[in-house]
């Protein structure tokens, strides 16, 4: 199995300094859900230009609406009302409430192109849930999407046609890298490496952060010089030509003392406990996509 990328969604998100936006859609973009994720998304896509009154986010939880509003969108409760003149729409519930919210809905998809971030919640669900609807994008992005950020993957079935698949990259492009998969399963992958991700990054700078301390600096000391080399260390692996473990090679003098981390390091198995981690994340997202096909 292997990773596609489109040609164009290699690159993070960068804004762009014209005035018009490279996001083309032939009618509003709307939002079932408006919490954190389509929040992010939203985010993205305004700093992209895309007009703010061409979105329409449907959201039950009115202390969402003033934040909502604030962002130039139009808000409302009612998910008819929110797809009526759509030609994107943007599943941003939770997967459990997924059915309950697409039931009622079978009758006004006609003619969108549906994007849904929903983990777990396959497209055979999602097309069964609308009665055979072929249009359907599935996408798993991340947290880091709420600062641009983020890393989403993308699948869809041959129903999906060119076009469809440009507008949804560009759509989520907007909230940082994309990258297309060509099997529907290589999302439980997706969500086990990027998905869950940022939490693998968090765990690490927290246990940095208490080794610094243990060695003698104060909590704000660690924290500041573990977040800065995170940073660091991330930038330099986006911007060399180098893989990795050639950096990490690099940076490891003989008998040295990143020579004495790593070693430790080898000596634990920490490479394997990471990737048998990663194998456990990706066996659950196996394990909700059943469980969730089932309701
Ligand atoms: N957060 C992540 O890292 C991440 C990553 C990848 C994918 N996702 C997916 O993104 C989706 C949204 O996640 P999130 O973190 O943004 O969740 P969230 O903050 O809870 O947002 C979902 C929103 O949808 C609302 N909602 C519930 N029922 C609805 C209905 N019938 N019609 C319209 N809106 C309804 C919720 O209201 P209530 O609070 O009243 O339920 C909530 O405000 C999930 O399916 C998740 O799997 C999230």
């Amino acid at each position: 199995m292997h990773l596609t990328t489109d040609s164009t969604a290699t690159a993070t998100a960068t804004a762009t300094t014209t005035t018009e936006s490279p996001i083309r859609s032939e009618g509003k973009i709307a939002f079932i859900g408006g919490g954190n994720m389509a929040q992010a998304l939203i985010g993205g896509l305004l700093a992209q230009q895309f007009n703010p009154a061409d979105i329409i986010v449907s959201e039950p939880v009115e202390a969402l609406h003033a934040t909502l509003r604030q962002l130039g969108v139009q808000v409302t409760t009612d998910n008819q009302q929110a797809i009526t003149d759509a030609a994107v729409v943007i599943l941003a519930v939770k997967p459990q409430v997924m059915a309950e919210v697409l039931m009622p809905l079978r009758e006004q998809f006609k003619n969108q192109l549906i994007i849904s971030i929903a983990a777990g919640v396959t497209i055979s669900t999602l097309s069964r849930l609308l009665g055979d609807y072929p249009r359907i994008v599935r996408a798993m992005p991340n947290t880091p999407a709420l600062i641009q950020t983020g890393a989403t993957g993308l699948y869809a079935t041959t129903a999906v046609d060119t076009a469809d698949r440009t507008l949804a990259t560009n759509i989520l492009q907007a909230a940082g890298l994309v990258l297309w998969v060509e099997q529907e399963q290589q999302l439980d992958a997706v969500t086990a490496v990027s998905g869950s991700g940022p939490a693998y990054f968090f765990y690490l700078m927290e246990a940095m952060i208490q080794a610094g301390q243990d060695l003698g600096l104060t909590e704000a000391q660690a924290r500041a010089l573990t977040l800065q080399t995170a940073l660091g260390a991330a930038k330099m692996a986006v911007s060399s030509p180098h893989a990795p473990d050639q950096l990490r090679k690099n940076v490891t003098s003989p008998n040295g003392t990143t020579q004495a981390a790593i070693e430790t390091m080898d000596t634990a198995h920490v490479n394997v406990h990471i990737q048998q981690a990663l194998q456990a994340a990706a066996t659950r997202s196996a394990e909700l996509a059943i469980a969730l096909a089932s309701k």
